[in-house]
């Protein structure tokens, strides 16, 4: 990398940063070399624990056994908003910014507290209790966290599920992690669309007969059916609640939330995250990663459904005791502008977001950005895919007016939180790398043979010691667990990322290694939208890739086989892809089908997705050798087959 593409930490952050470059490297090397020591300082610091740890950790990765700040207690929700009331009461813990421009509101820490507990009293009033698995399925209102917020109160296992998930996607995520349960809303708004929450709710919980509880918000007033006995009106049952509520005591190592992830087999896994350890990481990054300070107007745009709106909408920024704006909304609605004005409207100093946002919204043109100030802005934040440079740099330089550094955080749903990325005041920048290891953060690359690679060079992204905000287990299947992340290298965690170092020890993702996408920065198996393809009677087969994209970053591919006999047709097309958003989601839909007469396959029946990726990514110079395939001419049809698409 030249030094023309470095970016050099600005001389303000240098002496204000909470961490320069010296105390980063000096806090890092402390964190491996006695990671007792540093976890169990930074653990006092971050976190108010109603009884001490004995241990601070004990993990065996050869297991995929994992427990942080054993026998310590704490509540999340404690932490989260009584531990601050003495002191901020009154400050703006969520501002809530709707759809619709004209709709905001600002939650102080006191009434995130009344909410939260008026919440927790209804809830264990149904029932719920310490262990019990409750699912959320709501739009991004401030009802959304004070669900997850009053979960942790109880020690209840909250299970969030984007509210752009189907019914069917819904009914088995409810169903795996035996959810009694539900929390949702009469409808959604984004970008002045109606989602119709609970009738999807109602169509998910026909198969659901241990759901005995249903809780609804009333967002837009919408029709909704209802089933007597089971549905509730959210304000119904919270309105006579009282405003305190006890916490439960929790142990470091209970379970805080279940959330749902694709991988590159069968169904999602339910990613499992314990208390102590997450809460601290999820805590630290908010406050070392953004330089958060006391103050800041602090704005991630992900959807609570997501790992990212758990750890940086909710759990890190109101452990800080810091302001976090959530948005109902879309970035283009009403119109490109929409970001940057609500960034004016409330002062954002911290924005965060994901490339494909980036990269939309740099194509509506720099008028939308330019005609708002953005001032306020110091730290910008991007997460979920690589980020192109050339996005990068406009994000830097139009959004950021050369000003801000960018943190391009790389993390996913089982590492809780950030695990490769800058620091403003310590990290120089260089656009599309991830950068460094955060503290505790032991990467390795490993080749195909399993040894670690030293110095610059390629291999799979592993990491090598626990962490605190590490995945504990997929709920129900602890082998599954062991099999995806700790069986393909004993003794390191596998990232399924593919990376780079350089000669600087940066980090450059190159993208996932397994059969998992990347599409608009949300995560989705190409064996689901497959699964999905083929319950259609007359398809056969099908093969699903990733090929670039513009602005998702990656699209879907489909490679169709039809039953014998059966005719190709654009009606067909539609009711596949009608398919696909039924069983999974609009997500998921494929970008292209295309009609595959047979699929490329080797001798033993395995299907060769590289060529598939080759053809999908019109790279077809590149297509390597096809000579093992048991029927290569298979190749040719499908190369004729993609120009008439
Ligand atoms: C996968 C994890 C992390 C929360 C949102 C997504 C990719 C994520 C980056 C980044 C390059 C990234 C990886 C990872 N990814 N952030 N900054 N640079 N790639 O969480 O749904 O669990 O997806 O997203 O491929 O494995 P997720």
């Amino acid at each position: 990398m030249s030094e023309a593409n470095l970016y050099p930490v600005p001389e303000h952050f240098k002496k204000n940063a909470a961490i320069d470059l010296a105390r980063y490297k000096a806090m890092y090397e402390q964190s491996v070399n006695s990671p007792d020591t540093f976890w169990a300082e930074q653990a006092t610091s971050f976190l108010t624990w109603q009884q001490p740890w004995t241990q601070v950790t004990n993990s065996n990765l050869r297991k995929g056994e994992v427990a942080w700040f054993i026998n310590g207690k704490l509540n999340v929700s404690v932490n989260c908003i009584d531990r601050h009331l003495p002191a901020r009461a009154n400050q703006t813990a969520i501002i809530w910014e709707g759809d619709d421009p004209a709709e905001d509101q600002f939650i102080t820490y006191q009434e995130l507290h009344d909410q939260v507990c008026r919440l927790t009293n209804a809830l264990r009033e149904r029932g719920v209790k310490k262990g019990d698995r409750v699912c959320i399925y709501m739009p991004m209102i401030p009802e959304a966290s004070y669900a997850m917020l009053a979960c942790a109160r109880i020690g209840a296992i909250h299970s969030v599920v984007f509210g752009g998930f189907s019914p069917e996607a819904l009914k088995d995520r409810i169903q795996d992690a035996d959810c009694q349960v539900v929390i949702t809303a009469d409808e959604g708004l984004r970008g002045g669309k109606r989602v119709p929450l609970k009738k999807n709710t109602d169509i998910a919980l026909n198969h659901c007969p241990k759901v005995h509880t249903c809780i609804v918000v009333k967002r837009t007033g919408g029709d909704v059916q209802w089933r007597e006995g089971r549905d509730f009106w959210y304000e119904d049952l919270v309105a006579h609640q009282p405003s305190e509520a006890e916490s439960a005591i929790v142990d470091s190592e209970d379970p805080l939330f279940i959330l749902y992830t694709s991988g590159s087999t069968g169904k999602p896994k339910g990613v499992l995250h314990t208390t102590g350890g997450y809460l601290l990481q999820a805590a630290m990054t908010h406050k070392y990663v953004f330089d958060y300070q006391e103050g800041d107007i602090y704005w991630c745009t992900a959807d609570v459904g997501w790992v990212t709106g758990h750890s940086y909408i909710v759990y890190g920024p109101l452990a800080n005791g810091a302001t976090t704006l959530m948005f109902e909304g879309v970035p283009t609605y009403p119109d490109a502008s929409r970001c940057w004005q609500v960034i004016d409207k409330h002062g954002v100093n911290i924005f965060y977001t994901a490339p494909t946002a980036i990269r939309a919204l740099m194509g509506a043109g720099n008028d939308y950005v330019t005609k708002t100030s953005r001032a306020s802005l110091k730290v910008l934040g991007s997460v979920g895919e690589p980020i192109n440079p050339e996005a990068w740099e406009w994000y830097y330089r139009v959004v950021g007016d050369s000003r801000c550094p960018i943190m391009d955080t790389w993390w996913q749903t089982e590492t809780g939180a950030h695990m490769l990325t800058p620091l403003p005041g310590a990290i120089d920048l260089k656009p599309g790398s991830a950068t460094v290891p955060f503290f505790g953060v032991q990467p390795v690359l490993l080749d195909a043979d399993g040894k670690e690679v030293v110095g610059a060079g390629e291999g799979n992204l592993c990491i090598k010691a626990a962490w605190p905000g590490q995945i504990r287990t997929v709920f129900g299947d602890h082998q599954r667990c062991v099999d995806t992340y700790y069986s393909t290298y004993p003794g390191y965690y596998f990232t399924g990322d593919g990376a780079r170092r350089d000669a600087d020890g940066y980090y450059w993702i190159t993208g996932r290694v397994d059969d998992v996408l990347n599409v608009s920065g949300h995560r989705m198996g190409t064996a689901e939208v497959e699964s999905a393809l083929v319950l259609h009677d007359k398809v056969a087969e099908a093969a699903v890739v990733g090929y670039p994209h513009d602005i998702k970053g990656q699209g879907i591919y489909a490679y169709v086989t039809l039953m014998a006999g059966e005719q190709p047709s654009d009606e067909l097309k539609k009711e596949l892809l009608a398919l696909v958003v039924k069983e999974i989601g609009a997500i998921a839909r494929p970008d292209i089908i295309q009609w595959a007469p047979g699929l490329p396959k080797t001798r033993s029946g395995k299907i060769m997705r590289r060529i598939l990726r080759k053809i999908a990514a019109n790279e077809l110079d590149s297509l390597g050798d096809t000579s093992t395939l048991a029927d290569p001419a298979v190749v040719n049809e499908l190369i004729d087959n993609r120009a008439n698409q």
